[in-house]
């Protein structure tokens, strides 16, 4: 894919110390379904796969030092799926984290979510509010899930939240502005990231942090989720050192 990358042979020899990497990487994990249907499986085995790859990418991100990974795992568009395959992605941050909590702990993993978990399924939400618990005193890597998240309804449920305060004179027109409305969103505490990654080759943002990714570099590759490991991640980050941020300016 990256000819020029490809002649490094293992995953780590591949970034060196001037390769900037990114504090915050997001990922659109996408292509499960279609992995799986090449192998004439059901989907949900591409689902599973997939989040084998979430655990790699998560060791790797931390080992080279990102801040914050945020990983789609349900839009809110997703819910329209087969019922079954709906309910086998609500099991899976059960099964992830019943597998993968220790070891989060061990690499001093802090979990959040984003998204509109007050919607999910009750085992969903009380398995990734245990994690949450669990690992708010880490330090290291945050990973965060996008669960049942939109952007656009989290920016539409942010000026419901500054339009009653508005009502009741607790804000001011002046006060709305980038960086106060920032503070409505389910990223107050995250910074916007720099690098937006998206597997399978589809080459949109499906609803995925439309306000935070504004001035994001979007990388987006034709591996299939499942497929995709540490080596690839490096690939991304070494395309996102080349590329030249301007941010409007020259
Ligand atoms: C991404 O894989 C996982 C989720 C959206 C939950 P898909 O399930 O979208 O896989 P494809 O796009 O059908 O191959
Ligand atoms: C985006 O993938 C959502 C997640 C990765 C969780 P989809 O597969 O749902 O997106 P579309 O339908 O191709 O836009
Ligand atoms: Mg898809």
């Amino acid at each position: 894919m990256f000819p020029f990358l490809k002649k490094k042979k293992n995953s780590n020899a591949l970034l060196t110390n001037d390769t900037q990497v990114p504090e915050h990487i997001a990922i659109i994990m996408d292509g499960n379904g279609r992995w799986a249907k090449q192998r004439k499986m059901p989907r949900i085995k591409g689902h599973y796969e997939g989040m084998q790859t979430v655990k790699a990418i998560t060791r790797h991100a931390s080992d080279i030092g990102v801040k914050y990974l945020t990983l789609y795992a349900f839009s809110t568009e997703n819910w329209s799926r087969p019922k079954d395959e709906v309910n086998y992605l609500m099991k899976l941050p059960g099964d992830f984290l019943s597998t993968f909590l220790p070891e989060l702990i061990e690499k001093n993993v802090k979990v959040q979510t984003i998204g509109f978990i007050d919607q999910l399924p009750e085992h969903t939400r009380l398995a990734v509010l245990e994690a949450i618990e669990q690992t708010k005193h880490n330090t290291g890597l945050t990973l965060v899930f996008a669960l049942n998240y939109g952007g656009r309804k989290e920016i539409v449920s942010a000026v419901q939240m500054i339009a009653a305060q508005y009502k009741e004179n607790a804000i001011d027109l002046s006060e709305i502005n980038e960086e106060n409305f920032s503070q409505y969103l389910f990223t107050k505490d995250i910074p916007d990231p720099e690098l937006l990654i998206r597997t399978s080759g589809e080459e949109r943002l499906s609803n995925f942090l439309i306000w935070q990714s504004s001035y994001s570099e979007f990388v987006f590759v034709d591996t299939l989720w499942p497929d995709f490991d540490a080596h690839a991640l490096d690939e991304c980050i070494e395309i996102y050192h080349n590329r030249h941020r301007r941010f409007g300016g020259l």
